[in-house]
C-alpha cells in the first residue's frame, strides 16, 4: 500500500505533547490509532473503540476527547496532550500524584483515560461549568460544591473494570482541593 498522499491519505501534522509530527494517514484513521500506532504512545489506551468507555481520553485544546472517535486528519493544528505530556519533567501532574497517593486504580488500564479526564473536569469545574448533578444553574450561584455526586457525573464518561471507583472520587477530589488551594495562596 502506497504511503503517498492520494484520496484516500493525507499528510497531517500533528501537534502532541508539544512536538510536531507530520505523518500520511488514511482519512479513515483515528486520533487513538495514530497515536498508538504510528507515534507508539500507547499510554493513551483502546477499550471499547467506539466512544464508550472513555479509555481513550486525551486532551485536544485542554478539553477532554475520546480519541476513538476523533479521525487524526481532524486533529490538525490542535494541541493534543496524552498522558505522557501532563507531567513537567520529573515532576508528576497534581492529579497525577493523587492517584497514586491514593490508589485511584488497580490494573491501570483505565488510568491514563481516568486521568486526562479528571484534568479537564477539574477545570471546567473551576470554570463554573455545571453538570447533570448540579442542583442550582443560575449563574450567580458559582460552581457548585465539587461533591462526590458531581465527580461522579463528571466522570461518568471513564469506566473502570476493576471497580477502582471509590479511591478514583477521592483522587479527583484530592487534585481539586489542592488546586484550589494552590490558587487562594497564589492570590
Ligand atoms: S476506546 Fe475510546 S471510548 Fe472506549
Ligand atoms: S484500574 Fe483496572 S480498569 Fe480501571
Amino acid at each position: 500500500m502506497s504511503s503517498a498522499p492520494s484520496s484516500t491519505y493525507s499528510a497531517v501534522t500533528l501537534t502532541v505533547n508539544g512536538e510536531k509530527h507530520t505523518l500520511t494517514v488514511d482519512h479513515r484513521t483515528t486520533l487513538l490509532d495514530a497515536l498508538r500506532e504510528r507515534l507508539d504512545l500507547t499510554g493513551t489506551k483502546k477499550g471499547c473503540d467506539q466512544g464508550q468507555c472513555g479509555a481513550c481520553t486525551v486532551l485536544v485544546d485542554g478539553r477532554r476527547n475520546v480519541s476513538c472517535l476523533q479521525l487524526a486528519v481532524a486533529a490538525e493544528g490542535r494541541e493534543i496532550t496524552t498522558i505522557e505530556g501532563v507531567a513537567e519533567g520529573d515532576r508528576l501532574h497534581p492529579v497525577q500524584e493523587a492517584f497514586l497517593e491514593l490508589d485511584g486504580y488497580q490494573c491501570g488500564y483505565c488510568t491514563p483515560g481516568q486521568i486526562c479526564s479528571a484534568i479537564a473536569v477539574i477545570e471546567e469545574h473551576a470554570a463554573g461549568w455545571p453538570s447533570a448533578a448540579t442542583d442550582d444553574l443560575r449563574p450567580e450561584a458559582g460552581p457548585p460544591p465539587l461533591t462526590p455526586e458531581e465527580i461522579r457525573e463528571r466522570m461518568s464518561g471513564n469506566l473502570c473494570r476493576c471497580g477502582a471507583y471509590v479511591s478514583i472520587v477521592q483522587a479527583v477530589a484530592r487534585a481539586a482541593a489542592d488546586r484550589s488551594a494552590a490558587k487562594e495562596a497564589v492570590a
